[in-house]
């Protein structure tokens, strides 16, 4: 996606090889027009998929979502990271390793808001070691509930989430593909460019 690759060219930062500082326009500050285009664009992949629900993660999942399922017309389930108040029953639980921040994390849904139908698309900001994605679909194979693929908006494809993702079969859409970070500069999967 041309807009969203010119974005991070010109606003995000490789802070290392690891790392993509993009909180000019996704993980701190948003921007709405952006993310209205990725909404667009995540739809338009999916409108042939009879996508029913939109499972995230949140909070940086939140406005790729909510933009996603404003364009397909379906409701998005958020799964929560912290304990909530009014979240108590039917709870569907993940455990979640991160490997960049090393820390365990459980996930959690409420089996409320899936039904045995749904058909769910998964979307997240970052795919990086595919923790995250994994913990999303552990929630829906407790459930009746399919999967019909998953959405992230950037993959770093020189960590391993997205090739084992596609080894099991899961359809994962990115709209930007990283291949290489180095301070100062990233390549896509197509190109090399300053940042
Ligand atoms: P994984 O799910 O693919 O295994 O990723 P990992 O555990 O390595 O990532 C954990 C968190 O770090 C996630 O955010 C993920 O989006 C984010 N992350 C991973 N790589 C990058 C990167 O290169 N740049 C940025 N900006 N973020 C990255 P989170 O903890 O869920 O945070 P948030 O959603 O609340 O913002």
């Amino acid at each position: 996606m041309e807009e969203l690759k010119k974005k991070i060219i010109t606003e995000g930062k490789a802070l290392n090889e690891e790392v993509l500082k993009v909180d000019a326009f996704l993980n701190h500050q948003i921007d709405p027009v952006l993310m209205k285009q990725i909404g667009k664009e995540f739809a338009e992949q999916y409108r042939e998929s009879g996508i029913t629900k939109i499972l995230t993660l949140e909070s940086s999942g939140i406005s790729p979502s909510v933009m996603t399922g404003l364009e397909l017309g379906v409701e998005v389930l958020v799964a929560r990271k912290r304990k909530s108040l009014t979240l108590q029953e039917g709870l569907l639980s993940a455990d979640v390793y991160s490997f960049t921040k090393q820390e365990q994390s459980t996930i959690c849904i409420s089996s409320e808001y899936i039904k045995d139908s749904d058909c769910v698309l998964i979307i997240d900001d970052f795919l990086a070691n595919g923790q995250a994605v994994l913990g999303l679909m552990n929630l829906i194979e407790q459930t009746k509930a399919s999967i019909a693929g998953v959405g992230v908006v950037i993959e770093k494809q020189f960590q391993k989430g997205g090739e084992e993702l596609r080894n099991k079969g899961v359809r994962v859409d990115a709209l930007a593909k990283i291949e290489r970070l180095e301070k100062g500069k990233v390549s896509f999967t197509d190109e090399e460019v300053h940042i």
